[in-house]
């Protein structure tokens, strides 16, 4: 189980990788880019605390010419968890019910302090995996939080400060309340669509610009 939230927190990168290398793949700043996944093969230990001292494979190469993917590289790096800012345990029960609405939670790509006041934000948007068959969906995409508004009755929760405080909160719950929570909706771009904080009375027009990663449930063996 851990094993498996360590291998999710790296696929959705947030986690750091210390190597005494630069990462060998480029990260441009808030731009579009391939997202690259990596299978974690940890080195015989028998410490339970402190970086894990592991192998990092790959994944998933591919061999297309226009894949940026298209290579095969191992790196000897460690993992230092700093937070577990999301678990979600998954029940496989069928009486479990779906949420109504269409769900993904939010993870700001420029976690530098500047990025605290900047108005446009980069951030990473992952599907909430909730009851069975469901799917598992990351997304980049960009928030003006210029074109965000409150609903009406919460004034003082409502300025520029508070706004980017609530969407830059890592883990943050989005809702979607004009979509059905179904495969068929999930956010592709180049949708311009209202979300919905769900903890406060933020709502913001969400520009997707990316789908980065797609499995579906419940095995998460199957791209979609
Ligand atoms: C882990 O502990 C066992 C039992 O003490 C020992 O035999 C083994 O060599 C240790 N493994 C490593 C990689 O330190
Ligand atoms: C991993 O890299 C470090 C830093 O270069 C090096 O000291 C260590 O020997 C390497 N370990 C293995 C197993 O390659
Ligand atoms: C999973 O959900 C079912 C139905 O709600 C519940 O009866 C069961 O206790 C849950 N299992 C766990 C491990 O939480």
């Amino acid at each position: 189980m851990i094993l498996k939230n360590i291998f999710v927190l790296v696929i959705i990168a947030i986690s750091t990788l210390r190597a005494n290398a630069q990462y060998p793949v480029p990260i441009p700043p808030g731009g579009r880019m391939a997202v690259h996944g990596w299978l974690i093969l940890p080195w015989n230990t028998n410490a339970t605390e402190g970086p894990i001292q592991a192998w990092f494979s790959h994944h998933v190469p591919e061999f297309g010419a226009d894949s940026p993917h298209n290579f095969q590289i191992v790196l000897n790096g460690t993992l230092t968890v700093r937070e577990l800012t999301t678990a979600v345990y998954l029940n496989e029960s069928t009486s479990v019910p779906s949420y109504p609405d269409l769900r993904y939670l939010s993870y700001p790509r420029d976690m530098s302090s500047s990025g605290d006041t900047k108005p446009f934000q980069h951030m990473y948007f992952a599907h909430e995996i909730h009851s069975v068959p469901d799917f598992d969906h990351i997304i980049h995409v960009s928030i003006d939080t210029t074109q965000c508004h409150c609903e009406k009755n919460f004034p003082l929760l409502c300025n520029s400060e508070n706004i980017l405080q609530q969407i830059r909160t890592p883990g943050v719950e989005w809702s979607f309340p004009t979509l059905t929570n179904d495969l068929q909706n999930r956010l592709l771009p180049p949708t311009v669509i209202k979300g919905r904080i769900t903890s406060g009375p933020v709502l913001c027009p969400i520009t997707v610009l990316e789908s980065i990663h797609c499995m579906i449930g419940p095995d998460f063996n199957h791209k979609c």
